[in-house]
């Protein structure tokens, strides 16, 4: 820690769940934000209506040269100073393997799984000299359980979790925690959720991003291993573990369509988000 600042940056801030937890991350003492993700004005209005100092790299986190400006950035603007690490910015396009094949595999990982790689590896060194430190893995339900036409966003998230775990032990002797959370469904701009929110039968199961980024808070500053938002998704992890033909045969019914939601970036071939 440094004269009492806690520098944390946050990818994905310019909406959803990245933008509460960084309005939640705001209220801590000694709080200073970097805000990342592609949508600039967004992540400037948001650094502005913020009560404590941040500043922000629009960077499409893809991009080869992405991580080398973020870590530029730290070292010009917060004396190379990082206590926190949330790798949230991700996207999901729904299809099944065999309309999206490996080009709709590909482009998940690359944002969902590369990305979040390339950063942390990009400043590793900065969170390890300003240890006690955290890394926060925003992974998903979809990470344990896998619906049909999801399978590349899950494998995406199957790779953030298994990566996750290793370096939980990997970095526990250099005081680096690493956290994971697995929401479920949180209505945001990327999930709207709207087939779940359109019925009373299924209205209950979908969350608010504020809750997430409660989640974060925990499993960074706080210390905790892992948590699901909300937590009675566990329950689906779990029963997939212990009872796999039970959720394959509820995975492949008449009702398991509706949980297969249609996401913001769906029909944006170019872009993964709006
Ligand atoms: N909402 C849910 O139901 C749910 C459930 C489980 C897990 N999650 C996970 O939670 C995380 C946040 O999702 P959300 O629901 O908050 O979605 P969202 O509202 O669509 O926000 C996604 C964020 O990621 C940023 N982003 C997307 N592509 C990017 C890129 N190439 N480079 C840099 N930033 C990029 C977006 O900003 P720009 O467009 O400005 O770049 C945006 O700020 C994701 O990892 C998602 O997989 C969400």
């Amino acid at each position: 820690m440094t004269g009492g600042r806690r520098v944390a940056l946050v990818t994905g801030a310019s909406a959803g769940i990245g933008e509460a937890t960084a309005i939640r991350l705001a209220r801590e003492p000694g709080a200073e934000l970097v805000l990342v993700a592609r949508r600039e004005e967004r992540l400037r209005e948001l650094a502005a209506s913020l009560p404590c100092r941040t500043t922000y790299v629009a960077a499409d986190l893809t991009d080869a040269d992405a991580p080398g400006r973020v870590r530029t950035h730290l070292e010009a603007e917060h004396g190379g100073n990082l206590h926190l690490l949330v790798n949230n910015a991700g996207a999901a396009w729904r299809a099944s393997f065999a309309e999206g094949g490996y080009a709709n595999v590909h482009r998940h990982m690359e944002l969902n799984f590369d990305a979040v790689v390339r950063l942390t590896e990009a400043v590793l060194p900065l969170l390890r000299s300003s240890a006690p430190s955290a890394i926060v893995n925003v992974a998903s339900t979809a990470g344990r359980v896998s619906r049909a036409r999801t399978g590349a966003y899950s494998a995406s998230k199957f790779a953030l979790i298994g990566w996750s775990d290793s370096l939980y032990a990997e970095e526990k002797p250099n005081d680096v925690h690493v956290g994971l959370v697995l929401p479920g469904f949180i209505r945001t701009e990327g999930f709207p959720a709207t087939e779940l929110r359109e019925k009373a039968f299924t209205r209950w199961i979908v969350s608010e991003p504020e809750k997430v980024a409660e989640a974060i808070y925990e499993t960074g500053p706080g210390g905790k291993a892992e948590r699901y938002v909300p937590r009675p998704y566990a329950l689906a992890a779990t029963t997939r573990i212990l009872l796999p033909s039970l959720v394959r045969r509820v995975l492949t019914g008449g009702a398991a369509s509706s949980l297969t939601t249609s996401t913001g970036s769906d029909g944006n071939t170019n872009s993964p988000s709006n």
